[in-house]
């Protein structure tokens, strides 16, 4: 369906036209799996972009992330999208003020040169280095210009790792808010699984296995919740079918990653899940 549509031009989002339904058409990607439920919840996020999109001073600085680097303002966008769905999967409080830090955590980026962010390469380590103050830039603007929210953590924390191995201030897990942690998963998923002028997009499985094996850099318990959200299993995950057998996913279709095959424990049947037939309830 519509698949003709160029995606650019999609999240171009500025035509007083077909805005709901350059949404639906956005979502529709399979990058979020099943987290949609119906077309009034993407209605709502629609809504709720075009809201914050047209209030000063979010508009001119987004407007400005537009003309400055194309790429990040989709990644901006669609970390908005992934924001919503993710805060409400979480029941994360202040929904509207996470949201609004998801669309605005690169804002920092602005103050970054235009041929570092578009570097067709890997950065040398001085530009890398300017690179990684788009957080604390980020911080700044968000505590000057939106002062009535609570969001300009988000811009600053979205690159630390539990570790401490992230940046700008290297700080371990215990001073970081869940809503950071959810932020670093998100940003994440949709960095990778996007595509970059310097490289494709990876698949959604290839960007969750990452989450999952950097269990020393992200929030376990969120990286589940996120897969959860998505219902994309990667290979050999142990999953709850609806009718209460284990069974452990053994291929995911590019096709439909929310469709694996999977071997029953107990038969040791492969089944080819099927929505109608079968779904994945949980993951172990
Ligand atoms: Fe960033
Ligand atoms: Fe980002």
């Amino acid at each position: 369906m519509m698949k003709a549509k160029n995606i650019k031009t999609v999240f171009d989002l500025t035509k007083a036209e077909n805005r709901v339904e350059d949404f639906l058409y956005i979502m529709s990607d399979k990058r979020y799996g099943l987290a949609i439920k119906n077309e009034d919840e993407v209605k709502k996020i629609a809504e709720t972009f075009f809201e914050l999109i047209n209030m000063e001073p979010v508009k001119t600085l987004i407007n400005e992330l537009k003309k400055k680097d194309y790429y990040t303002y989709i990644h901006v966008v669609d970390t908005f999208i992934l924001g919503t769905l993710f805060s409400n999967h979480l029941n994360l409080p202040n929904q509207l003020a996470y949201v609004k830090g998801c669309l605005m955590h690169d804002i920092g980026k602005l103050n970054i040169p235009s041929d570092f962010l578009q570097f067709n390469g890997p950065l040398k380590k001085k530009q890398f280095e300017e690179v990684k103050l788009h957080t604390l830039a980020g911080e700044d603007l968000l505590n000057t210009f939106i002062n009535t929210m609570e969001v300009a953590f988000l811009a600053r924390d979205h690159h630390e790792r539990l570790d401490g191995s992230g940046y700008p201030h290297g700080v371990t897990e215990e001073n970081l808010t869940l809503e950071a942690k959810a932020l670093m998963i998100i940003d994440v998923y949709s960095a990778m699984t996007l595509d970059r002028p310097y490289r494709a997009a990876l698949s959604s499985v290839e960007a969750l296995t990452f989450l999952l094996e950097s269990e020393n850099q992200f929030d376990q318990k969120c990286v589940k919740k996120f897969l959860e959200m998505l219902h994309i299993f990667p290979v050999n995950s142990t999953v709850r079918l609806s009718n209460k057998q284990l069974a452990r996913v053994v291929h995911v279709p590019s096709s439909q990653p929310y469709l694996p095959d999977v071997e029953i424990l107990e038969t040791e049947a492969i089944v080819k899940l099927r929505e109608e037939v079968l779904a994945i309830e949980s993951f172990y």
